[in-house]
């Protein structure tokens, strides 16, 4: 059965070691927080909890050094692709060491070991009689001399009809396009409308694979619990069919296609960059002297699980295992398939996407420069767009560093470490018979390891970390509640106890929050004085009572030092925004558009007839409404908003000519007016006198 009801575990299979990537980022640019939140946060904390579970890890990743993206940043720059790859290399490398992401390798897809390992495979598909040669009709820019493959190449997208399409794929939608799909297309070097000429190229026949990959995703989802967003994307391109699909290119930069009269092609980037994977690890294993690359990427006992961004899931659940496939097919050592592809959605900043071109963004360097990254890693995972596209907001990164983790997880750590230096000389006191609250407390702190790590192997990031911290809060309440400052001079074995569980809830808090927060981790952990290597810093161990009374403390610093007012104002005022979230942003104004471009739009008035929600959707509303002369069914996204009662009856304006949709499988004919406020609240537009249903808004 193609996708079939899910059953989380029901099949769960014991793996010896865990294999985890994280998408190869183009060395074109710098990486943004939108990156961070999308594949490296979470691949980075699930690699820190599966060592801490003591699992076998492999945490893989490296720089994406070929492509369009690469040739086009070197000619803007006006130098060459080697110089922007080694730039950005360099600089993405450094970032990502400052954020904390603890990759066991970060190689580069120029390598010859790539080179070589990209080519092997493209020769094995060609031998084995898989890639097809075909001739066909590509576009040329007659005055650059050059054919536009991929991004070298913008227009309006065939499918949502975005005016910004990108050759090999809509940002909008997400559809796989090839430059020829693109309506009135443009080349990107010279502007030029470029006309079709013929070239030939290598192709993979990927809808041979289309039933194989189903059954795969199905498997696997079966097992593993795939994202519905991601299921959703694979099956959106199933019912298109799967398509023959170029794997060679006419560019100068890239890995030589190796055959004769083809030495002036290169392979499709996303051919060599999803294999950058393997020869990453190949390199990892060079470097120890090791050969056990094999044992990760061609052992059936290895979990595999490939972080990326929602731009990134074809590429991952469809192309790069049908090549996997195609491999294993004609070899001796096969190797694994993803078992799970974890995607996530945008994050935006401030309620608009990251642009470098726009300058909407902040520098990850200059970010880390003043703030910790462990409260960047914090705020980005409580934060994250697992399901659906969040935003990065300055005043939020406030809150949550200072109303979060300063006062609820600093402060319990900071008053249990004062209370202990100043009543206990700083050293571990006893625990004596247990009183109904410390047994609570007890039972509280020693389900967590099991619940977060759950959520984490369920890849629910935010839910962990916020679990995490209910644990924090939880036990700020067990110290007010227990008012050792009282026990202290009337019962000193009940604040000793008291106070005893709370530094035991501390050195759990430093190892469930070590995914997320490494570098507070290890300095709440280094109080105890215990090495952070042994057992006692482990998952499994996390909740026991392991401190020994007796046991001397280090001296409490303060974790976190707030953030004040001023200082994210100026962050603010950098990317021109108000920070009172009460004022509308300051969003650029689009570009000016004719009379004749409004007259397009019909807007009308309407009154609300029906409304009810649309079932297991925690946004949409389902509107009937009357035009006057017909009535219509609408969807819009407001049920966080209103309630259906709030809008029946009410005059609402619609854009009454826009093309019908489906959302979660329901009809929509238009689309209702509203206006958004930065802090998220919704506003639907409404008439200020009586007009008749179906009047028109101009
Ligand atoms: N460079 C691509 C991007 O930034 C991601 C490549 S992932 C890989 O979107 F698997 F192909 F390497
Ligand atoms: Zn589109």
């Amino acid at each position: 059965m193609l996708f079939g009801i899910r059953t989380i575990n029901q099949m769960k299979k014991e793996y010896k070691r865990i294999l985890i990537t994280a998408a190869l980022p183009y060395a074109n640019g710098k990486i943004h927080l939108g990156h961070l939140a999308g594949a490296y946060l979470p691949a980075d904390i699930y690699a820190r909890y599966q060592r801490l579970k003591k699992r076998d890890v492999l945490f893989i990743c490296g720089s994406d050094e070929h492509g369009v993206p690469i040739t086009i940043t070197a000619e803007n720059e006006k130098t060459t692709p080697q110089a922007i790859v080694d730039r950005y290399h360099e600089l993405n490398k450094i970032a990502f060491e400052k954020f904390g992401m603890s990759f066991d390798n970060y190689s580069r897809t120029s390598l010859p070991l790539h080179h070589s390992s990209a080519q092997e495979f493209f020769l094995k598909m060609h031998r084995a009689g898989i890639l097809k040669e075909k001739i066909e009709k590509q576009l040329y820019d007659q005055k650059a001399k050059m054919f536009l493959p991929d991004r070298y190449v913008e227009g309006t997208c065939p499918t949502c009809k975005a005016p910004d399409a990108r050759g090999d794929q809509c940002e909008k939608c997400g559809t796989f396009l090839n430059p020829t799909d693109l309506i009135d297309p443009k080349s990107k070097i010279s502007g030029d409308t470029p006309i079709v000429r013929e070239t030939s190229h290598w192709y993979f026949p990927l809808g041979d694979y289309q039933q194989r990959l189903k059954d795969y995703i199905d498997g696997k989802n079966t097992e593993d619990g795939w994202r519905d967003n991601v299921i959703k994307y694979c099956q959106s391109w199933f019912n298109d069919g799967l398509q023959d699909r170029a794997v060679t290119r006419d560019l100068q930069w890239g890995v030589e296609v190796p055959l004769e009269g083809y030495k002036d092609k290169v392979l499709y980037v996303w051919f060599d960059a999803v294999l950058g994977y393997i020869s990453s690890t190949k390199e990892w294993s060079q470097k120890n002297g090791n050969e056990k690359w094999k044992d990760y990427w061609t052992n059936e006992d290895t979990k595999y699980v490939a972080f990326i961004g929602k731009d990134n899931v074809v590429f991952h659940c469809i192309v790069f295992p049908a090549m996997l496939m195609a491999w294993n097919d004609n070899s001796d050592v096969k190797y694994v398939l993803p078992t799970n592809v974890p995607a996530n959605e945008f994050l935006n900043l401030e309620g608009q996407k990251f642009s470098k071109s726009r300058g909407w963004g902040v520098d990850v360097d200059e970010f880390l420069e003043k703030y910790p990254a462990d409260s960047l890693r914090y705020a980005l995972a409580v934060n994250m767009p697992e399901s659906r596209d969040a935003d990065f907001y300055w005043k939020d990164f406030q809150a949550k560093h200072n109303n979060e983790l300063a006062d609820i997880l600093g402060n319990f750590v900071n008053r249990t470490l004062t209370f202990v230096h100043k009543n206990f000389d700083g050293v571990v006191p006893q625990l004596y018979e247990l009183s109904d609250l410390d047994t609570a407390f007890v039972n509280e702190l020693s389900f967590k390891p099991e619940t977060v790590g759950n959520l984490i192997e369920q890849y629910k990031f935010r839910e962990a970390v916020l679990e995490t911290m209910n644990l924090a809060r939880f036990a700020n309440k067990y110290f007010n509640d227990s008012e050792p400052w009282k026990t202290i001079k009337n019962n000193p074995e009940r604040c000793s106890t008291t106070i005893n569980l709370c530094l035991q809830a501390v050195r759990t808090l430093s190892v469930l929050f070590q995914p997320v927060m490494p570098g507070v981790a290890h300095r709440i952990h280094s109080l105890f004085n215990l090495p952070t290597t042994s057992e006692n810093f482990s998952w499994n161990n996390a909740a026991k009572l392991e401190l020994k009374p007796g046991t001397k403390l280090g001296i409490p610093e303060i974790l976190f030092t707030k953030i004040e007012d001023e200082i994210i104002q100026k962050e603010l005022d950098k990317l021109n925004v108000s920070s009172k979230s009460s004022d509308v942003q300051v969003v650029e104004i689009k570009p000016t558009i004719t009379i004749e471009d409004f007259k397009k739009i019909d807007l009308r008035v309407a009154t609300v007839v029906e409304c009810e929600k649309v079932p297991k959707s925690e946004k949409l509303l389902k509107l009937q409404i009357s035009l006057g002369s017909e009535t219509r069914q609408l969807v819009a996204g407001i049920a966080q908003h209103y309630k259906p009662t709030d809008l029946v009856g009410k005059k609402i304006i619609v854009v009454a000519n826009l093309q019908p949709t489906k959302l979660m499988g329901t009809d929509s004919q238009g689309m209702l007016l509203a206006a958004s406020d930065t802090d998220g609240k919704l506003v639907f537009v409404t008439t200020a006198g009586e007009i008749s249903n179906g009047a028109i808004v101009k």
